[in-house]
Parts: structure tokens; sequence; C-alpha cells
């Protein structure tokens, strides 16, 4: 009789556990629209592909486990095919070629990937514009194995080129950009007085989790926030052991997730990014929104 009634708690307690497992990992729907778009940056003007009008594309933001659609309706000229980096589970229509006027859903079953990842367009040319950031946040029972972030940040490193790529562009030499951009923002280096500026604004003792990708092709990138040094907490979807450095050094589609902690005196400090092979730097500004709370 008693082990009966201890069976029956034991058993209860596993079909309570299931339910639960299965109550945390939520289905999302995406819809997105390729669409041939035109972009002024380097005080030119020129057409390129886009997810739904934006550079970068539009950040995917779901939990760990969690299954995602994301139905691609291609308004483009182009046949273009969708890459889910990082993503181990397997994806149904993984290499499908989405034509003109057509569109396709691309069914995403996450498994244990946490953190930064990213999409991208399969060709090189057609990455070049389309690409963005893919976030995976802890389930909402779970601990981030480090400090808990108060807000988070994703950084997108890019390139710019001032005539348009085509099917012809199969590859991308390094040194060939024009400009690199952070999140789409060329900043002040280039000479164009209507370029745009990335800024990240932090409260001081804040803590930001930044997610920085390298979605330059072919080329090894350099990044760093003058005087503040980054703590490594995760690279490609995984968490890792913490790590303390003042640059980043991240190969083409490398993505490293690190914690901010804006301790320094008030105030603003560039953000730097640079190609190791130096051709062209590119800046954004972190700055400060509120004053030390002293007494
Ligand atoms: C992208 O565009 C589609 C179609 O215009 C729209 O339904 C969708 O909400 C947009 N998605 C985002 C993330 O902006
Ligand atoms: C800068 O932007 C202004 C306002 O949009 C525009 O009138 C001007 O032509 C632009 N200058 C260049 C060099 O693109
Ligand atoms: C195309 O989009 C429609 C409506 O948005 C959807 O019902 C259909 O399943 C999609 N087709 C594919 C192949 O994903
Ligand atoms: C793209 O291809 C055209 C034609 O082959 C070439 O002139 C141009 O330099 C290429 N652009 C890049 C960035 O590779
Ligand atoms: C990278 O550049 C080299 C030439 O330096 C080229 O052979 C290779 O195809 C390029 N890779 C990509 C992905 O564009
Ligand atoms: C993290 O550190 C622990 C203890 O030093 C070590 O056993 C483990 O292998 C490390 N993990 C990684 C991913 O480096
Ligand atoms: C992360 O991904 C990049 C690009 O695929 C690769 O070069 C790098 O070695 C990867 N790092 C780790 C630790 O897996």
């Amino acid at each position: 009789m008693g082990s009966e009634k201890q069976g029956f708690i034991w058993l209860s307690g596993l079909l309570f556990l299931n339910i639960f497992v299965l109550s945390t990992a939520d289905v999302h729907y995406y819809e997105f629209s390729l669409q041939e778009s035109p972009f002024t940056k380097l005080c030119s003007t020129k057409i390129i592909l886009t997810l739904n009008g934006s550079f970068p594309g539009p950040e995917i933001r779901v939990r760990r486990g969690d299954t995602v659609f994301v139905n691609v309706h291609n308004q483009g000229n182009h046949a273009v095919s969708l890459k889910w980096e990082g993503v181990k589970g397997s994806i149904d229509g993984s290499n499908e070629l989405i034509q003109p006027g057509r569109n396709f859903t691309y069914k995403i079953e996450l498994k244990d990937e946490i953190g930064t990842l990213r999409w991208h367009a399969t060709s090189a040319w057609a990455a070049a514009t389309v690409h963005g950031a893919f976030v995976i946040l802890p389930v909402a029972t779970e601990d981030y194995p480090f400090p808990a972030p108060t807000s988070d940040q994703t950084i997108i490193l890019g390139e710019w080129f001032r005539e348009e790529l085509t099917e012809a562009n199969q590859t991308i030499t390094p040194g060939s950009a024009d400009a690199y951009t952070i999140n789409g923002h060329p900043g002040e280096t280039y000479g164009c007085s209507n370029d745009t500026t990335f800024e990240m604004q932090v409260d001081y003792e804040g803590l930001y989790l930044v997610g920085v990708i390298n979605a330059v092709a072919n080329e090894t990138m350099v990044f760093d926030i003058e005087n503040h040094r980054l703590t490594i907490v995760g690279q490609n979807g995984t968490y890792t052991n913490r790590s303390f450095t003042n640059s980043l050094t991240l190969a083409p589609g490398q993505v490293i997730d690190v914690l901010l902690l804006p301790n320094q005196n008030v105030g603003h400090y560039y953000i730097t990014a640079r190609s190791s092979s130096g051709t062209h730097i590119t800046n954004g500004i972190l700055r400060y929104t509120t004053t030390t709370t002293s007494f």
C-alpha cells in the first residue's frame, strides 16, 4: 500500500515535471519580407537587398529550447536562401532557394543553444546586407551563469560598398569594402557629414550583456570600447568560462558575448571597430546617461 502510494506520488511528480518542461518551450512565428530598398551612406544612394527594409536586418529574440517558424516572402529580384549559423538541430529546408515572388517557412528547433547567434543570406553578395542577430535568452526560470545583466544590446559589425553587389560577386575579397559599419552606421570617419553614428546609452554601473557579431565577409575585426574592459561570457551560441580583455578579435562570422560594466567617469567613450588588415576604422559612441549617485 505504502509503496503504491509512493509510486503514485512519484508518477504525478513526473507528470508535473513534463508539463512544466513543455510549458516553458514557446513557439514563435516571424514574417519577413526580402525586398530591394534604397539606402544612402557615404553620401551616395544605392539599392540593396534587405529583410524588411532594414540594414542590418531584424533581430530574432527567443528563449532556450524554443521553436521558431520564419516565413520569408521574397519580394526582391534574386533567388535567396537564409542560413541560421550555429543552430545545432535540424532545420527544415535549410538549402532551399526562395525564388522571387515565392515564400518559404524555415522551422528552427532550438536545443541548448544560448546567447547570440547570427542569420544571413547564403551567398556572399546578399549576405553583405541580409544578416541579423538571433538572440537566445535563458528560460524564465533559469539563471545566467554570470551576474545577471540589467539590459542587453546587439552590436553588428558590417561593411558598406559604394557600388552595387550582384550575383557576379560570388566572393568578397578582404579590404574591398569602402567602409565598416556598426549596426548600419558608418560613423564620422568617412568624411560624409550626413552619415550617422551608432550610439549606445548606458547607466553608470548598470551591467550590459553585449553580443558582438562580425558580419564582415572574409575579414577579422578588432573591437574595443575606450577605457572599458570587457568580460567574455559566451561565444557562437554557448556560454564560456569568463575571461577579461581590452579588445575583441572576431574571425569572419564569429559572435562573442561580453559583459560591459560602465564604471568610468561619466561621459562618452569611443567604440571602435577596424579590420585587422587595417584598411578602415569606424567609430560609435558609448554614452553615460546618468550621473553617479554619491552621498
Ligand atoms: C516584416 O514585414 C512583414 C511584412 O510586411 C510584417 O508582417 C512583419 O511584422 C515585419 N517584421 C518585423 C520584425 O518588422
Ligand atoms: C545631406 O542630407 C540633406 C538632407 O537630407 C540633403 O539635402 C543633402 O543633399 C545631403 N547631402 C549629401 C552630400 O548627400
Ligand atoms: C507562404 O505564406 C503563406 C501565408 O503567409 C503560408 O500560409 C504558407 O504556408 C507559406 N508557404 C511556405 C512554403 O512557407
Ligand atoms: C563585384 O563584381 C564586379 C563585377 O565583377 C566588380 O567590378 C566589383 O569590384 C565587385 N565588387 C566587390 C566588392 O567585390
Ligand atoms: C576571401 O578572399 C579570398 C581572396 O583573398 C577569396 O579567394 C575567397 O573566395 C574569399 N571568400 C569569401 C567567402 O568571399
Ligand atoms: C571552465 O573552467 C573549469 C574549471 O577551471 C574547467 O574544468 C572547464 O573545462 C572550463 N570550461 C571551458 C569550456 O573552458
Ligand atoms: C566561432 O565561429 C567562427 C565563425 O564560424 C569561427 O571562426 C570560430 O572559430 C568559432 N569559435 C568557436 C570557439 O567555436
